[in-house]
């Protein structure tokens, strides 16, 4: 059996080398962390469920014109993905209070926020992701304005599409992250959504009785974090389906065409 080579290993993923230049293979663990990896621990089956989830979400937008990393899923916990640089920014999208800006701006927890909110966090860890302003990530040259564009307008789109995508199985959506790359085109690049989108970096509440079903029941010491996120996999009609097939595989260059030649239909 050939090795795989190994090219970074996080604290929830693995990322090895892909099949061809310019993918990868990016594979779910069972590992969960909270607090910038000072809590740590594992959900079982969680990795086997995010690969499903995201692969859902990803495709998902694809269609609604949304550029993705996102290849196909191969196996139950690895997906292939097209290969990209990181922007060091974690996006955090917010509708409703919770987490770190009760906390820093004396909020209370379920509160609607006026409206929705981007932030802006530098990935680093040692540094505890520290939130920054667009003066910051100019300033240290972490995107230019035009990246900073697409990403905002991005996270806005993806926030709408996803809020109705989640209310229509009784979940609100209270805030998530995002991370987008630079997918590179001779001496051309354009930002691609990245990473994963699932109940470990979303806070997904029931919409009638307020349940936490995502990772703050780990955070917060809940318990019932399996169940929870089975439960936002079954909501979403992927859990023990395996006929469904992985998701489709998205050609960027036919989508960009797409984009550019197709009117509005609404
Ligand atoms: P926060 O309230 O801790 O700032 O988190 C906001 C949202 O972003 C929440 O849904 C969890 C997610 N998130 C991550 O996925 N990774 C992180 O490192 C942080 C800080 C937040």
């Amino acid at each position: 059996m050939s090795r795989r080579r190994q090219i970074y290993e996080g604290k929830a993923k693995i990322l090895y080398e892909g099949p061809e230049p310019g993918t990868i293979i990016q594979y779910f663990k069972d590992d969960a962390t909270a607090f910038n990896a000072q809590k740590k621990g594992t959900i079982n089956g969680k990795g086997v469920i995010n690969n499903r989830i995201s692969e859902y979400v990803f495709t998902r937008l694809s269609h609604i014109g949304i550029p993705t990393h996102f290849i196909r899923r191969l196996n139950m916990r690895e997906q292939l993905v097209r290969q990209v640089e990181i922007v060091p920014i974690e996006v955090i999208v917010r509708n409703v209070a919770a987490g770190s800006i009760c906390t820093r701006l004396g909020l209370e927890e379920g509160e609607p926020l006026p409206h929705t909110l981007i932030e802006y966090c530098y990935k680093d860890d040692a540094l505890g992701d520290p939130l920054v302003g667009e003066e910051h990530i100019a300033c240290f040259n972490w995107a230019s304005q035009d990246e900073m564009q697409d990403i905002s307008s991005m996270a806005i789109r993806i926030n709408d599409f996803l809020c109705g995508m989640f209310a229509a199985i009784d979940i609100r959506l209270i805030d998530f992250k995002l991370e987008f790359g630079r997918m590179y085109d001779g001496d051309f690049s354009r930002i691609i959504l990245a990473d994963e989108i699932s109940p470990d970096g979303c806070r997904l509440w029931d919409m009638k009785t307020n349940e936490k079903l995502d990772k703050d029941r780990f955070r917060r010491d809940l318990g019932g974090e399996e169940e929870a996120y089975q439960e936002v996999a079954r909501r979403l009609g992927i859990l023990g389906n395996e006929d469904n097939g992985p998701g489709e595989v998205f050609d960027l260059s036919a989508h960009r065409g797409k984009l550019r030649e197709t009117k509005p239909k609404k």
